[in-house]
């Protein structure tokens, strides 16, 4: 991948919300080598304050950060009075699929009208470009296999999947109405894996929703065996089929997208962020055993519920339009995963 931009972007300061978290963190590492200047807020509600000086220690960068909650009115324009941001990044919001089922209300407060304040605030500041961190699962049951952003969106499984749904709509209406607006939707397909550094990685609370922090965890006896949910789909191996991506190829893919927004100036896009290819929880488990030469137990249980059997994307937009090209491997995933773990754990 190649970053392309003009001298006059080599001071360009952005504001990163949610900048401590796992996509966030690595983000932010990937926008710093690439030569802008960063402004990082984040309340360490899923992340730890290691994770800020983890970024300046990969890239021996300095950038200001803000211990803050992004739906303080107030803390967030003393952050655009104090710094000359030129566009943001915004990550920050809750993301575990159960629990938004449980606290729905949480989850619209903080993801919805966290970003009804930022928006009217960078508008107000007269900032009109923004990346926004979504997700596939907008798509609902997908229409078809590979997904293309042109598939149907909306009929989300959970309360989560809805905040992003909601949030890509407003951000079409914001569009619609104001079209000096610049505004690049990604929707990330399964982020996994770490920076090669094995300084910052997904180090979730608790016990893992999601397939690789549970691997990992089992693999590092902190969890017994790993319960696969199904073996019983229309599948190679009867086990769900997801598209996984390193951590690091979709970090990049956020530059590519904001030098997008920077040679287009105005324009509503939508890109998936995926390798294209899917690999079955057997695909997972085997891989990771290999690579890492550990063992991960497992027991094959029912289907979870909400679950479908496959998922993964059509990333040809990303790729003529951005130069997105995911270059790093499954094994890459699986090792990178495992490092982060082990360097943690020590
Ligand atoms: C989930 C979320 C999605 C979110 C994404 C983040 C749901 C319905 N969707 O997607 O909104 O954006 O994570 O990456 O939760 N699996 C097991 N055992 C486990 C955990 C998972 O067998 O303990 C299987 C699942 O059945 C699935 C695959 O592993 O086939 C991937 O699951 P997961 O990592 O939770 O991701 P998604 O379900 O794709």
């Amino acid at each position: 991948m190649v970053y392309l931009h003009s001298k006059d972007d080599d001071c360009m300061k952005i504001l990163v919300t949610g900048g401590a978290g796992y996509i966030g963190s690595h983000t932010c590492v990937e926008l710093l080598n690439a030569g802008f200047d960063l402004v990082i807020i984040d309340n360490f509600s899923n992340s730890k304050p290691e994770a800020v000086e983890a970024i300046k220690k990969i890239t021996g960068k300095d950038f200001k950060f803000y211990e803050m909650d992004y739906l303080n009115r107030e803390l967030l324009e003393k952050v655009f009075e104090e710094n000359e941001i030129s566009a943001v990044i915004h990550f920050a919001g809750y993301k575990a699929v159960g629990e938004s089922v449980e606290k729905p209300m949480d989850y619209y407060i903080n993801n919805v009208s966290g970003s009804l304040t930022l928006l009217n605030t960078m508008k107000k500041y007269g900032v009109k470009k923004l990346v926004f961190s979504s997700s596939a699962t907008v798509y609902g049951w997908p229409e078809k296999i590979p997904l293309t952003e042109d598939c149907h969106v909306g009929g989300t499984t959970n309360p989560y999947g809805t905040t992003k749904f909601f949030i890509e709509r407003i951000l079409e209406d914001i569009y619609h109405s104001d079209s000096t607006w610049g505004i690049a939707i990604l929707r990330y397909f399964n982020p996994i894996g770490a920076h090669e550094s094995g300084l910052i990685g997904e180090d979730p609370q608790g016990i893992p929703n999601n397939l690789m922090p549970y691997i990992t965890k089992v693999a590092s006896n902190e969890l017994e065996k790993l319960s696969i949910f199904g073996d019983d789909y229309d599948t190679k191996d009867g086990t769900g089929v997801r598209d996984y991506i390193h951590v690091v190829d979709l970090a990049k893919g956020h530059v590519l997208a904001l030098n997008k927004l920077e040679k287009e100036k105005s324009g509503l896009f939508i890109y998936n962020l995926g390798t294209g290819n899917g690999y079955s929880v057997l695909d997972m488990v085997k891989t990771y055993e290999r690579v890492n030469q550990v063992e991960v137990p497992y027991e094959i249980v029912g289907r979870r519920k909400g679950d479908i059997a496959i998922c993964y994307a059509d990333p040809t937009k990303a790729k003529e339009e951005l130069g997105f090209i995911a270059s790093k491997t499954l094994e890459d995933m699986c090792r990178d995963s495992y490092h982060f773990a082990r360097k943690k754990n020590r």
